[in-house]
């Protein structure tokens, strides 16, 4: 599968991009479905975007009452506390928009990790039988993903074990820059069975990774984003110019 490769010169042009991307898709669905279901990232590639949605231009143009968001991974950290992709979320977007408590499927990061796996399971299946009527989880209708510079994405890491048996939600533990090590991470099962991902990529230090994942041989196992191929065949990297410059 070729993913779509969209590249963008800067980062105001790379938030307003994805954040045209995702109000299209919302109103479309919503008109079909009568709901939205959204995946969020971590990391900081995201930040301008969540920042930019949470504006009267762009909120305004989605109904929040009807959209659902989830995370694809998070750190073990309470959710108040810097590091929680929940937190970031919150602050960047949520506490901005008239979005309903019950809409915001956040990880239980305040509990021990097998518990946690658990719970988001739970939510997941009950999400999925409210609104789908598939039984184990959700096929999102967009997906945000980022990419470390070892070709991580969300918290599967270089050397992590693929999911062949569709567990579906992973705890896990991985070194990555100063980041909490302690995760939570939805896996391949999960995001492969989405309706749109969409890879978000900037900055020059990711570039030779970039180029790597894109134009060489596939090594899903050495490198996680290689793993995101969705049965929907919609998969974008969205990147800057400066991570693009290789390719
Ligand atoms: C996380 C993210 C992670 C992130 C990449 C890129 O919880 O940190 O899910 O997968 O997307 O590490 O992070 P940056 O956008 O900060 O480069």
């Amino acid at each position: 599968m070729n993913p779509t490769i969209i590249i963008q010169p800067d980062q105001q042009s790379f938030a307003k991009y994805m954040a045209e991307i995702i109000v299209t898709a919302a109103s479309a669905d919503i008109e079909q479905n009568g709901v939205f279901s959204l995946v969020l990232s971590g990391g900081g590639t995201p930040q301008p975007l969540y920042e930019l949605l949470a504006t009267s231009d762009y909120a305004k143009r989605i109904d929040w009452e009807r959209v659902h968001l989830f995370w694809g991974d998070d750190r073990l950290v309470p959710p108040t506390e810097d590091g929680s992709n929940y937190k970031q979320v919150k602050e960047a977007l949520i506490d901005h928009l008239p979005i309903p408590a019950e809409n915001v499927w956040r990880m239980k990061t305040e509990l021990e990790m097998s518990a946690a796996v658990d719970d988001y399971l739970a939510s997941l299946a009950t999400f999925a039988t409210e609104h789908q009527a598939c039984k184990q989880w959700p096929s999102f209708d967009l997906v945000l993903l980022g990419m470390g510079s070892d070709g991580h994405t969300a918290s599967l890491f270089p050397g992590s074990a693929l999911d062949s048996q569709r567990d579906g939600v992973w705890g896990v533990s991985a070194e990555y820059e100063d980041r909490p090590a302690q995760r939570i991470t939805l896996t391949e099962s999960i995001f492969n069975d989405a309706k749109r991902i969409f890879v978000l990529v900037t900055g020059e230090k990711k570039a030779a990774m970039i180029a790597t994942v894109i134009n060489e041989t596939q090594q899903p196992q050495k490198l996680p984003i290689q793993r995101i191929r969705p049965k929907s065949e919609h998969l974008t990297f969205v990147l800057d110019e400066a991570v693009a410059k290789l390719l």
